[in-house]
């Protein structure tokens, strides 16, 4: 991926809608008889909740509130967030030391450790403290309904607020300005603001501690509520039996693996129900999410191609996966509505057998070919057939042609990657994105034997043994307690993308053991998993890589930098946009990257790996001391790419979210070694362009340093693959090479997890032949609907 922002993890996430979080609820903590309204949540039993002073009818509201966090001891530190966000909100932390609760107000501007912050006055309750169970954290806070980039409106009815939990004790436990690592794991709920207003005289009772204590407490009714991933089925008035449909096939998952497989088995007669958790994209699709410069018209966030460097800087990034600590599409066409769509035809090396794959999948040509005919590919984007902002490409090629390279349009030649470079390709589709939401989705949706549902979230497979029956999905309308059957002999495709499928995986008792036990010990997913003897032990999640990628900045007076892309959203340059309305061409019926390039090397280990450049105006982030002229700036991503040979492991938290659990960026040194010779190649004739300057790293710094102190969650180039990887044995592989799930009868996944090792391009043209070939050898294979 390209970002404008370099940071690639979303630790407490960007903003959360309500239909996802549980609602707080009204309670009465028996410690201090003060009434809340607030949450316990459930996964790992800590008690949110606030109560205000009343609503001012005339003048000013109130600017404060009493509020607890009430912490099971082994919880080392415990933060709550006044918002959706945990960047930019005021957050209130805290932690046991000793026989004490120590806190501290703080506030993070960027994903970081989040800074002391001064303003707010915190005081103690006298039910602050600890016992042998539990630490209790109970406080007034005044001066905190606004701060630096927002604040509070109480006079709203509900807020979003977070919550955050570490897994570690913070660095010294006596020190309210301690630090503390990032947090283990987080979570939403919808705080009830109308309800959350005592009397005056309650409300000054709870601050002098003269409150009467009853004796029947309660806690927080949401505590039944299950965190947003899990379906509710046990309630009973969801028991009553809604009809439901069976389908030969459904497919969990709308995304290019997921739509891709969908098109072809409808196409083969099938009845096939695709399932999506997300909302709609496109404005074809019924997406309605414009610029404001673009308003009234069907061209939304995800049609506009110049909008995509805006994906990282939305005030409302509704989009994301909120619980996925990586980038991650959640709406239809999942990362392809979001991504940059640089589109490659995959080549054969990328199926050899030396990237993993089995002798019955490497012979991919009739799948790439029906994928370039569904879905051509563009180096020139613009309906006027003009380039435009091409000022990189002609600085670069000035730096690759004295070093071997040559130009060829990329595309028309999959295996030529090596010493070469062209126009950056796209699946941008008449100025517009294209992808596979606008071409497969397109032939599937007429079908009367295909049927699509949104806003619909499958928490696992339903399964007798190694049969699988049905999907659990969160909505108690499309089936008894949400359960989706199949039809006899019908079968589950999973495509949820690299985390998203493993974590239906886990919930459906099939991953490795130490995954399993962590979600069955969260109540609200024992429900509906599996019984410890019907588990299916397999590598989910391990082995996963990514690309590393290091960003190299330039200036060079011929750049035009387009403002960083910074005001692309609000204050586009008019002439661009008005001719962007007109017919969709211009600078804005392209994505950022204007060139691309490629070199293969050999490392000392005698493994072949080979190098993606990607090159577009702007930077994501700049480090020098030095003059320079912002408006000049041009980034070269370096991705090491076919090749690599470190590994990683993706999990989830015991409350859902998914996350790497071992970075891959550079796990085997010499990954490392090579990119630092491929970095240092790229920079090795740079006098002999002239006035063009290297800015970051600057010249106070060597590539070498430069790449020991990169922040290794900035390598992160959201091109995940291999959580559920193909191969012929269950003991290092999860799909066979039907792409069906080992030991089950009928489970196939259809997505990024399956793909061994990563192409030498970004992934998702290899994706969709990879979906084509998946979608072929299900339907041939004997025994389905
Ligand atoms: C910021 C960014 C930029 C990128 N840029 C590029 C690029 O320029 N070129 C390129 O080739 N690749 C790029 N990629 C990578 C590419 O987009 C992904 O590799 C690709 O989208 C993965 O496809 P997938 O089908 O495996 O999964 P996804 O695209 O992730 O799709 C999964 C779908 O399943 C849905 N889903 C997940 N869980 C559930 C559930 N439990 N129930 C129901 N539905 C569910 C999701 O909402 C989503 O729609 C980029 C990725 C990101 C994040
Ligand atoms: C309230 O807090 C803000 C910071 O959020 C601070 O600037 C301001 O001085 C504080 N006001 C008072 C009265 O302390
Ligand atoms: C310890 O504190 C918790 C949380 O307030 C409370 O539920 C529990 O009863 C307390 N234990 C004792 C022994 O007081
Ligand atoms: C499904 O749709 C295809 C294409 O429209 C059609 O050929 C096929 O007969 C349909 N199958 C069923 C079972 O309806
Ligand atoms: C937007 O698309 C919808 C459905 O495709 C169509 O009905 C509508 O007329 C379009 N609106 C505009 C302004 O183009
Ligand atoms: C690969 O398959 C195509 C048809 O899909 C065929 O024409 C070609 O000969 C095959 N190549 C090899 C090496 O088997
Ligand atoms: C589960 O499968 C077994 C056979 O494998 C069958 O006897 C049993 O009836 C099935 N149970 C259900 C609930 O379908
Ligand atoms: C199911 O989950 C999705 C995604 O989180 C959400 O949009 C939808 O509203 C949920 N459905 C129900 C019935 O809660
Ligand atoms: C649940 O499914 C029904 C039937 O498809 C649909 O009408 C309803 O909108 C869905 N609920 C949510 C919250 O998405
Ligand atoms: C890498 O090694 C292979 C064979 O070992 C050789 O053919 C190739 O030319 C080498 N490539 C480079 C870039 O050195
Ligand atoms: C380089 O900069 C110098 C001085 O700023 C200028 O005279 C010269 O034209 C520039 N050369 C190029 C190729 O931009
Ligand atoms: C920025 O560069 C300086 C040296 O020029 C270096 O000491 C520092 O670590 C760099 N910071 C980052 C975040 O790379
Ligand atoms: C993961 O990869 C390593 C080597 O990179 C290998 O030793 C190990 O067996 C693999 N594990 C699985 C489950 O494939």
């Amino acid at each position: 991926m390209i970002g404008r922002i370099a940071l690639s993890l979303l630790p407490v996430l960007t903003s959360v809608r309500a239909a996802q979080a549980p609602p707080s609820a009204s309670y009465v903590d028996a410690q201090n008889g003060i009434t809340f309204q607030g949450i316990t949540e459930p996964t790992y039993g800590v008690t949110y909740g606030a109560v205000f002073p009343p609503l001012s009818s005339s003048g000013d509201q109130p600017t404060e509130f009493i509020a607890e966090i009430v912490a099971p001891i082994s919880k080392p530190w415990v933060g709550i967030v006044l918002g959706g966000s945990m960047l930019d909100n005021l957050i209130l932390v805290a932690w046991p030391n000793g026989n004490s609760v120590v806190s501290s107000a703080r506030y993070a501007p960027k994903y970081a450790l989040p800074s002391m912050y001064s303003g707010p006055v915190i005081t103690n309750l006298p039910s602050t403290g600890v016992n042998a169970t539990h630490w209790n954290w109970v406080f007034r806070c005044q001066n905190c309904t606004s701060w630096t980039q927002g604040g509070l409106d109480v006079t709203s009815s509900t807020g979003q607020w977070a919550w955050a939990l570490g897994g570690k004790a913070p660095t010294t436990p006596s020190d309210p300005a301690s630090s503390f690592a990032r947090h283990a794991d987080f979570g939403f709920w919808v705080q009830n603001l109308a309800n959350a207003h005592a009397s005056s005289d309650a409300y000054n009772a709870y601050l002098s501690g003269t409150v009467p204590i009853s004796s029947s407490s309660s806690t927080p009714t949401s505590t039944s509520v299950a965190t947003t991933t899990v379906a509710s089925t046990t309630s009973p008035a969801s028991t009553v039996t809604a009809s439901a449909t069976a389908y030969d096939y459904i497919i969990v998952g709308a995304g290019p693996g997921g739509i891709v497989a969908a098109d072809r088995i409808s196409e083969a007669g099938k009845k096939v129900l695709l399932l999506e958790r997300g909302g709609p994209s496109t404005g074809e699709t019924g997406g309605a999410y414009t610029a404001p410069w673009a308003s009234g018209t069907n061209l939304t966030k995800f049609d506009v191609p110049g909008l995509f460097e805006s994906m990282f800087s939305d005030p409302d990034p509704f989009y994301w996966c909120t619980d996925i600590t990586v980038f991650a599409g959640c709406l239809l066409g999942g990362g392809t509505s979001i991504n940059g769509a640089l589109y490659w035809l995959p080549s054969d090396s990328d199926f050899s057998a030396a990237n993993g794959w089995p002798a019955s999948w490497q012979n991919h040509t009739a799948y790439t070919n029906a994928l370039s005919t569904r879905l051509p590919s563009t180096d020139a984007p613009s309906t006027d057939g003009q380039r435009y902002l091409e000022q990189s490409f002609d600085v670069v090629k000035q730096l690759l042609d004295p070093q071997g390279y040559s130009q060829i349009t990329i595309n028309d030649e999959p295996e030529k990657k090596d010493l070469v470079y062209g126009y950056s390709a796209y699946d941008f589709i008449g100025g517009k994105r294209g992808g596979p939401v606008a071409t497969y989705f397109q032939t599937a949706k007429v079908r009367p034997n295909f049927t699509y549902k949104d806003y619909t979230l499958v928490s696992s497979v339903v399964r007798n043994g190694s049969t699988i029956t049905g999907v659990q999905t969160n909505n108690t309308s499309l089936g008894p307690n949400g359960i989706i059957p199949l039809t006899p002999n019908g079968r589950v495709i999973l495509a949820a993308g690299s985390y998203g499928t493993a974590r239906i995986l886990f919930q459906s008792g099939i991953g490795p053991s130490d995954m399993l036990s962590l979600v069955n010990s969260n109540a609200a997913v024992a429900e509906t998993m599996p019984p410890q003897a019907l588990w299916i032990n397999l590598p989910v999640g391990l082995n996963i890589s990514d690309n590393p990628s290091i960003n190299l900045v330039f200036t060079h007076p011929s750049i035009d930098a387009y403002e960083n892309w910074a005001d692309v959203w609000t204050s586009p340059r008019a002439a661009d946009a008005a001719q962007y309305l007109k017919d969709q061409s211009g600078v804005f019926a392209s994505a950022s990257p204007r060139m691309n390039f490629w070199r293969s090397y050999n490392g000392s280990d005698g493994i072949t790996r080979s190098m993606q450049g990607t090159v577009r105006p702007g930077a994501a982030s700049i480090n020098t001391t030095n003059t320079y002229n912002a408006s000049n700036i041009f980034t070269i991503t370096a991705y090491l790419s076919r090749g690599i040979t470190s590994r990683g492991r993706l999990g989830v938290t015991a409350s859902l979210n998914a996350l790497p659990l071992v970075d891959p960026w550079f796990a085997d040194p010499v990954d490392k070694e090579v990119l630092l010779i491929a970095l240092k190649d790229i920079v090795s004739d740079i006098t002999s362009v002239a006035n063009l300057t290297l800015i970051t790293p600057d010249n106070h710094m060597t590539i070498d340093e430069y790449v020991d102190a990169y922040d290794p969650a900035n390598m992160d180039s959201n091109h995940w693959v291999g959580s559920a990887k193909i191969g012929t044995d269950p003991s290092s592989a999860v799909v066979d090479s039907n792409a069906k799930v080992f030991n089950t009868d009928n489970l196939f996944i259809s997505d990024a997890s399956i793909i061994p090792a990563l192409p030498v391009g970004n992934p998702h043209g290899m994706i969709m032949s990879v979906a084509e070939q998946a979608a072929a050898k299900i339907l041939a294979l004997a025994g389905g609907a």
